[in-house]
């Protein structure tokens, strides 16, 4: 069942009931103002940190779904009656309601009463505000007397603060309304500089800003006192809580449509000059109001949309494909590249299942959404890079997350993940695969923010592979630490008191407990590291880091390998996790992942029994589990892994950021059907037709699919953020199309199903547009290449002559 459809041409997901079975969200923003929003235009916006700049107020795991958000409400004032276009709050039954997703905007529409609505929300290309361009149609054969109300309620500022801190709180909420502009500045008197404000592009009826005298006593946002009664009561809030609501008046003829537009937006102020006149408390509008005047002309405000469509056009341009399977092209040409854009920016802070209160930028996860973003704007890639940097300890270990307002790393979410500061070599050799900007590795770079500790970037790569080696374990394999990628995997955690957090709580020193997981993640990296010396003319060094990755490979093919597959872990007390040795969880995907598309046991077989125990024991039709079979109880030395019901989260579902690992390690054994086989069970277009079971958006990736043990095996949770997004992207893109920017050239080995005749391809890779055509002739895989009619050995396209702008390539498969 499908409640909506795909619009390839326009970019969109078009959703064509309101009742989705959850709140099917976009992003608007994609620079410093950023906006969740619902189906239903449910969501809050913020600016730079969904924590500390919440500008709008959100309410999670409300009933019904999805309450709050950017609503308008519709009155006929003549009959009294009253709607919201966008189906929330009231919910009225409507027409033709569709709602539109695209790359940063969101369009709503529907019809009711003889009333066409419709409500396009986007945040313009370097401005810190957001646009409700709202196009109201009166399809009577009578004129029509309606009333627009606009509603958001404000958030005071630290979203954690805002909802708990109520004693405060109910006592410190203040606006200004001037000139038919309201402007929420809640602690502005004292120690902050920036506020937020809503403007109307047409003449007020009226205004309110203090929430229940808009409401009401007891009521709800489906039945405002104000819109009932059509009359806003031109409310400043003291104290409580502060909203801004606009109400416009609307004489519309037969046939007639009026564009209205809303102007959502945040500033800051120069510290010294924040009050006009100086020494008064009133905010200096001097910023905002030429702003404020530009974006309420309906010209603007297009203009402004083609640039953030051309935007689009410009970023996705960089990778375009055409195969022939319509999943595989959708999800590479518009949605999956949107979703690494997304996670880029949020990495894990705010979506229906991150609150924005809960977690920064994890150290872990940037590094990993960088791969899939990279090609898009390298240049924030670079910052982010930098700033991830800048969070690392001198040990070489890391924080594991920083908020993104102060670029500070913390330990909120606990600290001491051993994997972390690996996963940053993986994403400095990307980004310079991707940019050959080889100067970055000797930028200066601080530890922990520290003054005076700075070294190049390549010295942070250094202390992030000497880390590990520092660390090993009773059988020469890395020690876990806390937790390794499976941030549920506690083996030296052992809590037994409720509620305590297993991320935070204390670990035993955890001298024993090993991960397999690590040994692989290290191979991986030696070999980037090995790369990236090797450039700089310092092979001897990277020859070093090799000798002691093939160290610890013969760890990981020795006490790591069960006999059928590789192991998990080695738990505190020196026993094995995920071995036959065990009576639940035997077998975990993440090291047969991991451990192969490093390279081990590619040459004695062992990679192939791995991959074949992962299919026979692992993949089911909605994708491959994370381990099997699941923990029925609760495990004091696993920790919460074994604290999630059978076939949730990390106990055994599809964890679908685990599966392109599997997609790649099947490609290094030739195995194109069975690669995109996997990459289809968890693409959300291929999974569109079931979106009863899938519940989640058909247009981005979840976390996780429930597993086989699970009593809603299929259902996805956790959409949008989640590392998911790039590792799909680089699978599908680099192993299995196998378009593979190299430290010293574009590699070409697609390992594609046997039944494709081939695939189109165009991509920009520094600044040259490769036009790929690749041919199947044969079935053994091999590779035959011709770069603008010329034979190339090999399956590495060296760089052409700097500022040539096109190669033609083509490409056999024999
Ligand atoms: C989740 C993990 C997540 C971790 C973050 C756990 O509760 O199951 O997926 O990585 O929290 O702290
Ligand atoms: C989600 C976390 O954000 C990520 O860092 C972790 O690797 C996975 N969960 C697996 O636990």
């Amino acid at each position: 069942m499908q409640y909506g459809t795909f619009d390839d041409v326009r970019r969109e997901y078009v959703i064509t009931r309101p009742d989705t079975p959850l709140p099917w969200i976009n992003y608007l923003g994609c620079e410093a103002y950023f906006g969740i929003i619902s189906n239903t235009a449910g969501g809050y916006s913020f600016y730079k940190d969904a924590r500390l700049r919440r500008i709008t107020r959100y309410r999670y795991n409300h009933a019904p779904l999805d309450l709050g958000g950017r609503y308008v409400y519709l009155r006929d004032d003549a009959s009294g009656e009253f709607w919201s276009p966008t189906w929330q709050p009231t919910r009225t039954a409507l027409q033709d309601y569709t709602c539109r997703h695209g790359q940063g905007y969101t369009t709503i529409q529907s019809s009711h009463a003889g009333i066409t609505a419709q409500i396009r929300y986007f945040v313009p290309l370097g401005e810190n505000l957001e646009i409700w361009q709202t196009t109201l149609t009166n399809q009577r054969a009578q004129p029509a007397e309606l009333s627009l109300f606009s509603l958001v309620e404000f958030c005071l500022w630290d979203a954690q603060d805002d909802s708990t801190n109520f004693q405060r709180n109910y006592s410190i909420g203040q606006v200004e309304v001037v000139d038919e502009v309201i402007y929420h500045k809640t602690e502005y008197r004292e120690r902050r500089d920036h506020f937020a404000y809503f403007a109307c592009s047409e003449p007020l009826a009226g205004f309110d800003t203090q929430r229940d005298e808009f409401l009401g006593p007891y009521r709800g946002w489906d039945n405002p006192q104000a819109v009932a009664e059509g009359r806003a009561r031109n409310s400043l809030c003291n104290g409580w809580q502060p909203i801004g609501s606009q109400q416009v008046r609307l004489a519309l003829q037969p046939g007639e449509s009026r564009q209205v537009i809303f102007l959502l937006g945040y500033h800051e102020n120069p510290v010294a000059d924040k009050f006009d006149p100086p020494g008064s408390q009133v905010i200096n509008k001097r910023g905002v109001l030429p702003v404020i005047a530009r974006y309420r002309q309906p010209t603007v405000v297009e203009q402004a949309f083609a640039r953030l469509n051309h935007y689009w056009d410009e970023l996705l341009g960089r990778l375009q494909v055409q195969t022939p399977d319509l999943h595989t092209d959708r999800m590479i040409n518009i949605w999956n590249a949107y979703q690494c854009m997304v996670t880029f920016n949020m990495s894990r802070s705010a979506s229906s299942f991150e609150s924005g209160i809960g977690r920064g930028l994890g150290f872990r996860d940037s590094n990993q959404d960088l791969l899939g973003f990279v090609h898009l704007v390298p240049a924030r890639a670079r910052e982010r890079i930098l700033d991830l940097a800048a969070t690392q300890l001198a040990s070489g270990g890391a924080y594991h997350q920083y908020q993104p307002l102060t670029k500070r790393g913390n330990n909120d979410v606990g600290g001491n993940f051993n994997d972390d500061p690996l996963w940053l070599v993986l994403g400095v050799a990307a980004y310079i695969k991707e940019t050959g900007d080889w100067d970055i590795l000797s930028q200066a770079v601080e530890y922990d923010n520290q003054p005076g500790s700075a070294e190049p970037l390549l010295g942070h790569l250094r202390r992030s592979m000497q880390y590990t080696l520092d660390r090993l374990g009773p059988h020469g394999l890395p020690l876990i630490g806390r937790a390794d990628w499976n941030d549920c995997l506690n083996l030296n955690c052992f809590s037994e008191t409720p509620g305590q957090s297993f991320q935070t709580t204390t670990n035993t020193e955890g001298k024993v407990a090993e991960s397999v997981f690590i040994g692989g993640l290290y191979v991986l990296a030696a070999q980037e590291m090995e790369g990236l010396l090797r450039h700089l003319g310092l092979a001897v060094e990277g020859q070093a880091w090799l000798d002691a990755a093939a160290t610890l490979g013969q760890a990981v093919l020795g006490a790591g390998w069960d006999g059928g597959w590789f192991r998990r872990a080695y738990d505190a007390f020196g026993q094995p996790v995920g071995s036959s040795e065990n009576v639940e969880g035997q077998i975990f995907i993440e090291p047969q992942g991991m451990c192969v598309m490093a390279g081990l046991g590619l040459q004695d077989g062992r990679a192939a029994q791995a991959l074949a125990a992962v299919q026979q024991r692992l993949a089911t039709p909605h994708g491959i589990l994370l381990q099997q079979p699941a923990f029925s109880h609760y495990y004091l030395n696993l920790g919460e892994i074994s604290s999630y019901p059978p076939g949730y989260k990390e106990n055994a579902s599809v964890f679908c950021h685990t599966n392109p690992w599997i997609m790649i390690a099947e490609t290094k054994l030739g195995h194109g059907d069975l690669a995109h086989d996997y990459y289809l069970r968890i693409n959300p277009s291929a999974r569109e037709g079931i979106s009863e079971v899938h519940r989640c958006e058909p247009y981005v990736y979840a976390q996780t699919i429930a597993g086989r043990d699970a009593a809603t095996h299929g259902e996805a949770k956790n959409s949008w953020l989640s590392g998911t997004a790039a590792w799909n992207y680089v699978a599908i893109t680099q192993w299995i199309l196998g378009i593979r920017p190299g430290l010293e050239g574009l590699e070409i080995q697609p390992v594609i199903p046997q039944d494709w005749p081939g695939f189109k391809a165009v991509r920009e890779w520094r600044g040259t547009r490769y036009e790929i055509e690749v041919e199947r002739q044969g079935v053994a895989g091999a590779v035959e290449l011709w770069a603008d009619g010329q034979r190339i050995a090999g399956n590495l396209l060296p760089l052409p002559p700097a500022g040539t702008a096109r190669v033609q390539v083509r490409v056999i498969l024999m």
